[in-house]
């Protein structure tokens, strides 16, 4: 059979991405240009800001991709492009780029969803076996999805406030350290020697559902009340108990997911799919319980275009291309 080679644009948020797949698992070029430098100073992503930005970097990142792969148009099979969700504006330049594509070198379209993405980011590393269970944890996401077989998800747990990638962000900030502030929690973590003790949100005994608002507002008052005292926070041990509330929560609700639905696999994805603590405790736990795991490498975890290749290609072999005239949907559902 014949290699089916596809060009992948990803720009749901402040990464332009754009990527060369072949058969959805080999990834030929993924290149990323981070907007992260630019929006660091306004203390998160400024949607406007992102936009314009996608529109300078765009047509030279799908140049740069191409070349790196060293694959002429008349190769592709097809222009995928994340249809959502995300932010509008910032989808709309990647939807945009990739109709015109499709257009001038007449190929067929596929609008592909980022969370599937997310998801299929574990194609690139792995042969997936179904039914298999997925634990996302991104900057907008928390969910648990169970997928039956190949290219059907069922969201069976989410969070009912915050993101976990969200709350990193939001804690790293009180503890003083700039936008993203996932990486600098996670490495504080693991250097503390001590942790204070945070409660955990495990809500209903049957519910997959998340809650992350109440734990990020303890490490505030925490933070607050020694600063009230007039003592400095020991940030460090602040963190390290904060990532231990956190992982303890997403470990133990994934095991028991896949344990109720007899999933084959267990994947994580997700930007914070790249935290330390969490890849150590999952694989610690799933070794322990039998369970096979699998984690994309930090650079599949955190937004890229590589992984919208793998799931376009998924969707592209069970439903075929998406009409041209397909439109950017910040709400799009999995
Ligand atoms: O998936 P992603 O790149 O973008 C979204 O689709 O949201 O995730 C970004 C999120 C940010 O909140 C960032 O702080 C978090 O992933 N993150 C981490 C780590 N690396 C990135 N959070 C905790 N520990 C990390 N090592
Ligand atoms: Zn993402």
């Amino acid at each position: 059979t014949q290699a089916v080679y596809i060009l992948a644009i990803e720009t749901s948020c402040d990464e332009t991405a754009v990527a060369v797949v072949k058969d959805g698992s080999e990834v030929l070029s993924n290149i990323i240009s981070s907007q992260i430098e630019t929006h660091r100073a306004f203390g998160g992503v400024v949607p406007e800001v992102a936009s314009r930005k996608h529109v300078e970097v765009i047509t030279l990142i799908i140049e740069e991709a191409m070349a790196a792969a060293g694959i002429q148009p008349h190769q592709l099979a097809a222009i995928a492009v994340t249809q959502g969700p995300g932010l509008v504006g910032a989808l709309l330049v990647g939807v945009v780029a990739a109709k015109s594509l499709a257009l001038a070198w007449g190929k067929p379209l596929i609008g592909t969803h980022h969370i599937a993405g997310h998801i299929y980011a574990n194609r690139l590393v792995a042969e997936l076996k179904y039914p298999c269970m997925t634990l996302v944890v991104s900057g907008g996401h928390t969910e648990l999805v169970h997928m039956e077989q190949e290219g059907k998800f069922r969201i069976i747990g989410r969070t009912r406030d915050d993101a976990v990638g969200e709350a990193y962000d939001k804690v790293a900030r009180a503890l003083g350290f700039p936008y993203p502030g996932g990486p600098h929690v996670d490495r504080l973590a693991r250097e503390a020697s001590e942790a204070v003790t945070l409660p955990r949100a495990w809500l209903e005994p049957d519910s997959y559902d998340f809650s992350f608002s109440g734990l990020k507002s303890a490490v505030l008052n925490v933070v607050n009340q020694s600063k009230m005292k007039g003592l400095t926070p020991d940030v460090a041990a602040i963190a390290r108990g904060f990532q231990e509330s956190v992982v303890e929560v997403l470990v133990e609700k994934a095991i028991r997911a896949v344990r109720s639905t007899g999933a084959k696999q267990l994947l994580l994805c997700g930007g914070v799919a790249a935290n330390g603590g969490l890849r150590a405790a999952l694989m610690a736990r799933c070794k322990l319980e039998g369970i096979e795991l699998i984690i994309p490498p930090p650079i599949y975890c955190t937004d890229n275009a590589a992984m919208i290749g793998a799931a376009a290609y998924v969707k592209w072999t069970h439903d075929g291309g998406t009409p041209l005239d397909m439109v950017a949907d910040p709400g799009f559902s999995l």
